[in-house]
């Protein structure tokens, strides 16, 4: 691949997902184009460029959604980062101390991956409605911008190896055994959770309003600084009035919203909504 055709990859994977494709991440492009191209029984690059450039919208875009699949990390894992969890268990034992009758909380997974983050939200949000004795008035929206990424998540089914590292205790309630290489969640969780396609370039069209916990990790660390800005920015603005951010410990500094203000709870970073207006 020449210098002049790395760039206009890079360009336009940036245009279309936010993510930047350091140079020392040619290589990888190479490699990952090569394996679709030769599936598709395409020689060159450039043929493969004008075929997500040009012909009918419905293919154009089904070819993007799978080569966006071979393109983004979709690395994650049950509990990823345990203060976070830690933060939004505080935050749901609050929110039934003091909810009103039939107020539902609502969660969204931003960049969820194949699912661990959504079902571990889930299994941390029921444990707490459950000693309540709160029914089941909670729910987690939970989105993506790869769509095979997101039948995976919604298939709930998981290696043993990742499932093995859940507490004992909650592997029991809410996952079972399919073989020893295998586990799937239950639907005491499946049911609480929706997924679909939402690119956080395309925030606007996204109808998710009023969340109460909006979690995004690990996904903006992949985008510049001002567009990692704009999307905190775009989310913070469909929190609901005491509803709370958690990204990723570190994802972003010197950031202040005027809707926002910082919470502090182990080395999770989180914002709080504090007023219903900005400015
Ligand atoms: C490294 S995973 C993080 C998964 C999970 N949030 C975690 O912390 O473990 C990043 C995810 O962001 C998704 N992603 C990348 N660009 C995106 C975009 N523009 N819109 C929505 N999701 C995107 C990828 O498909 C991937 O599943």
């Amino acid at each position: 691949m020449s210098e002049e055709q790395f760039t206009l990859w890079q360009a336009l994977l940036e245009e279309r997902t936010g993510m930047t494709l350091a140079k020392e991440r040619k290589t990888f492009l190479e490699t990952s184009l090569h394996i679709r191209m030769r599936e598709l029984g395409i020689e060159n690059y450039d043929d493969y460029y004008d075929m997500l450039m040009v012909g009918d919208s419905g293919s154009r875009a089904m070819e993007w959604s799978t080569l966006v699949d071979r393109l983004t990390v979709q690395e994650t894992s049950f509990f990823r980062h345990p203060d976070s969890y830690a933060l939004v268990e505080e935050f749901a034992q609050r929110f039934l101390d003091d909810r009103s009758d039939g107020e539902s909380l609502d969660i969204w997974s931003v960049g969820c991956s194949t699912g661990e983050e959504p079902y571990s939200l889930a299994m941390t949000v029921r444990e707490q409605f459950e000693a309540h004795n709160a029914g089941d008035y909670y729910g987690i929206t939970a989105t993506d911008i790869s769509m095979p990424t997101l039948s995976k998540a919604r298939k709930g089914v998981f290696p043993a190896r990742k499932v093995e590292q859940i507490d004992p205790r909650l592997r029991e309630k809410y996952f079972e055994k399919l073989s020893d290489r295998e586990y799937r969640v239950n639907s005491l969780l499946r049911d609480r959770i929706c997924f679909a396609r939402v690119n956080v370039l395309d925030l606007q069209k996204a109808p998710m309003r009023d969340m109460d916990l909006i979690f995004c990790q690990n996904m903006l660390i992949y985008f510049r600084r001002w567009r990692k800005r704009q999307i905190v920015t775009r989310l913070a603005e469909r929190l609901a009035h005491g509803g709370v951010l958690v990204l990723g410990p570190g994802e972003i500094t010197d950031w202040q919203h005027p809707l926002l203000e910082r919470t502090y709870f182990g080395d999770a970073l989180a914002f709080r909504r504090v007023s219903e207006q900005a400015g």
